[in-house]
């Protein structure tokens, strides 16, 4: 894919340009996004999808707000719009902690000594860059270490989308695929249809596809009955939030296939960055699950499929608890059979 998903386009009065995740796979349509409410909504919306993307999204959210803010403002009240950007931008998503993680950090930059407006503003844009291309570095990473996990001739099972659409190029749980494909590796992927938004059908297919890499296409419902038949080598997906403890959130669906490739002793795997974990929570239980306005299941792109007037429930997330998991491949390694003492080891280690 040579688009970026997203990317700042201009000086530090410039704007963002980015993929809208919601039109594809029918129709490739760049948009223009010029003010942090642009790109609340386009959070909100899942225009810019995928843990990592919405991180730097929301980075690039902080920039758009300090656009507004002439560069002979007094430094102080240039800092507190800042803070109410953050908050703001704060609300788009509660799940991924990667948004929560870049805000945190554009709000570090800000500590540091500033002469005025404007050089605050060079300092966060070149932040929020430093973000997209250290982003687009760490999947580069997790793809080389995680791609001697794929075996010639494997059939892989995936959840939604971890692609380079969810980050800023070349995705998590994806680029394990694309580093294994470009060693060379034969293998099939299975990909989830990922209801009710569609993002393993609409997105993963799509980038699988133009990867060259095999894949069949299947309700998730069918998952079980394809493990129970011996037809799945091991499963990978990303994650939106990893507790202390290794507990990952991802999308919705995830647990249920954690659980049933359990049962049918078929490795779990999960490929995400150091941005994706959350050491300040102790396990899974405390991460926020998102639930999305009903309307996605009952009427998914204007369709209505079910009786008015029935009630239905939409979380967007749910949490495998680490037992469940094989191993986290991460841009500096992997962590085996993920808990507190591995993963903190793991994060310690490769952080010094
Ligand atoms: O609701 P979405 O499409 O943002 O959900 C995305 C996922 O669940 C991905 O699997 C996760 O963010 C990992 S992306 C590298």
């Amino acid at each position: 894919m040579n688009q970026k998903t997203l990317e700042w386009i201009g000086d530090e009065n410039g704007h963002v340009e980015m993929i809208d995740q919601t039109r594809l796979p029918g129709e490739y349509l760049i948009i223009k996004i010029e003010t942090p409410t642009d790109m609340w909504h386009a959070i909100k919306q899942l225009k810019v999808r995928g843990a990592p993307a919405i991180g730097v999204a929301a980075a690039y959210g902080i920039c758009l707000g300090l656009k507004q803010v002439e560069d002979n403002t007094p430094l102080n009240d240039a800092l507190k719009s800042i803070a109410e950007t953050k908050d703001y931008l704060a609300t788009s998503r509660p799940t991924a902690v990667n948004l929560f993680w870049a805000l945190n950090r554009m709000h570090r930059i800000c500590q540091d000594n500033f002469p005025d407006t404007k050089s605050l503003k060079n300092r966060l844009l070149a932040e929020a860059n430093l973000i997209r291309q250290q982003d687009a570095d760490m999947c580069r990473s997790i793809g080389k270490h995680g791609a001697d996990i794929i075996q010639k001739n494997d059939n892989i099972l995936t959840h939604c989308n971890a692609g380079g659409l969810a980050t800023a190029e070349y995705g998590t749980a994806l680029a394990l695929m694309f580093s294994a494909h470009e060693q060379g590796k034969s293998f099939h992927v299975y990909v989830d249809e990922t209801r009710p938004l569609l993002q393993g059908a609409r997105l993963t297919a799509w980038e699988l596809q133009q990867a060259g890499i095999k894949a069949t296409l299947i309700c998730d419902n069918m998952a079980g009955h394809l493990m129970s038949l011996g037809k799945v080598d091991r499963i990978i997906t990303g994650a939106d939030r990893i507790a202390a403890n290794g507990d990952a959130a991802n999308k919705i669906g995830t647990y249920s296939l954690a659980v049933l490739a359990k049962a049918h002793n078929i490795p779990f795997y999960i490929a995400a960055p150091s941005s994706t974990f959350d050491l300040s929570i102790p396990s899974g239980k405390e991460i926020p699950i998102e639930i999305r306005d009903p309307k996605e299941i009952t009427s998914p792109w204007d369709n209505t499929i079910a009786p008015e007037g029935i009630s239905a429930y939409n979380p967007a997330f749910d949490v495998t608890p680490h037992e469940y998991i094989r191993a986290i491949i991460t841009e500096t390694g992997i962590i085996q059979s993920p808990n507190q003492a591995s993963v903190k080891n793991h994060l310690a280690t490769s952080a010094t």
